[in-house]
């Protein structure tokens, strides 16, 4: 039988960062369901969640909360680097090159065996993609980066950098209900790149880089703006059943933001993202594009094509809505999920370090037995 490829259901690591339970649509970060986590914590709780397999004491909160600030400065040679991009550079590819700019500042970067000392260069790196995120939304305007505050949270930090006022509270909290919901998750592609490139016994940095590089697929995380750009394209609520007629169902185009190669059942995220993005919408007094989800979603649930093959909307579908309610370009809602997902993978790269190395082999399928042709011959 052909390979369907996907090293679909291939176990490649015990983790004791993330339970994905695709049966029962169920997600648990280190012993805490996703829904408490949404409800009750703050990324850096996350964060040192993911990297000590418990929640921190007060002490311990606000140390990690004031080391990510502190230390997530960003080289002035990389953000005046950043300014020399072209014009239209897409956000995920200068979020990329600006952190793989980073190591060479980094003192600690070429350090490949000290757990601590990968520890603490994580939190620093985080602050730092996040700055890196807020800087490049400003340069695109033509503004000055401006720095992390050393008395705010992550979520908080990143409305200040952006915007360089004190922040929102609403756009924070979403913001950090974003960064909690989406800071891990099992073997996904992304985290997998980076236990590939760490296995090898390469650097965090390098392993961070090539994660950004899958995570920004439309298959991966950039599905959230392949979501938003699909219910713009709709346009308006009435034309929701009228264009999955035409593109789903007589097409063959998909729904970004729905299906999961884990997920059979709903996937946990999304229900608690469309609370919020219902929240939102509202109190910005634009609901157009989460009444527009929600009918797309509707339709899709009620089409025997997505009931036989268990496709739901995945965490991508309404956090594009709640990431639309904080103003941002289209182009940076991949770059949150990487702020987001730097907990999980550094929590990953610290745990593969010194690991085997990851080598798979492959099934070949070419030929065999040819005799060697002179070029001119061929
Ligand atoms: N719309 C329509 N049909 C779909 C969709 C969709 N969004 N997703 C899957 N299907 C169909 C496939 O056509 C296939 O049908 P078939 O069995 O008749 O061939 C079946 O469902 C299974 O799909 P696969 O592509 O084999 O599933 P796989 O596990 O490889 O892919 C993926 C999962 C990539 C997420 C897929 O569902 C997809 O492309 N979704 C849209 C993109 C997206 O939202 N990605 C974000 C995922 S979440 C994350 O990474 C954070």
């Amino acid at each position: 039988m052909a390979n369907k490829g996907g090293l679909e259901g291939i176990v490649v690591a015990d983790v004791q960062t993330s339970l994905v339970d695709g049966v029962n649509g169920k997600l648990i970060y280190s012993g805490y369901s996703i829904e408490d986590l949404a409800a009750n914590a703050s990324f850096e709780e996350v964060f040192f969640l993911l990297h000590n397999v418990r929640l921190p004491n007060a002490t311990e909160l606000e140390a990690i909360r004031s080391q990510i600030a502190t230390e997530g400065v960003v080289p002035q040679p990389v953000l005046d680097m950043m300014k020399t991009l072209p014009k239209g550079t897409p956000a995920m590819a200068a979020v990329r090159t600006a952190t793989s700019m980073l190591s060479p500042y980094d003192a600690d970067a070429e350090n490949l065996t000290d757990k601590e000392v990968a520890r603490n260069k994580a939190a620093r790196l985080t602050g730092q993609v996040a700055a890196i995120c807020a800087a490049w939304v400003r340069i695109t305007k033509g503004e000055e980066p401006v720095a992390p505050r050393a008395d705010l949270t992550l979520a908080e930090n990143f409305v200040y950098m952006m915007t360089g006022e004190d922040p929102d509270e609403t756009a924070s909290a979403a913001v950090n209900v974003y960064l909690v919901l989406l800071a891990e998750h099992g073997m996904n592609a992304s985290t997998f790149t980076s236990r590939v490139v760490t296995a090898t016994g390469s650097d965090m940095h390098s392993a961070v880089v090539a994660a950004i590089g899958a995570l920004k697929g439309p298959s991966h995380g950039g599905a959230n703006a392949e979501a938003m750009k699909m219910f713009m394209e709709i346009g308006e609520p009435e034309n929701v059943q009228p264009w999955f007629d035409t593109h789903i169902k007589d097409g063959d185009r998909r729904i970004m933001g729905i299906g999961h190669r884990v997920y059979k059942a709903p996937d946990p995220r999304a229900a608690v993202l469309k609370e919020h993005a219902e929240r939102l919408a509202e109190s910005s007094g634009n609901t157009k594009w989460y009444e527009i989800a929600v009918k797309l979603a509707d339709a899709a649930r009620a089409d025997e094509y997505f009931i036989e093959r268990k496709l739901f909307p995945n965490v991508d579908y309404y956090s594009a809505i709640v990431l639309s309610t904080l103003d941002l370009d289209i182009d940076m809602f991949t770059p949150l999920f990487v702020m987001a997902r730097m907990a999980g993978w550094t929590a990953n790269i610290v745990d593969q370090m010194q690991g085997r190395l990851i080598r798979p082999k492959a099934n070949y399928v070419g030929p065999v037995d040819l005799s060697w042709t002179a070029v001119e011959d061929r």
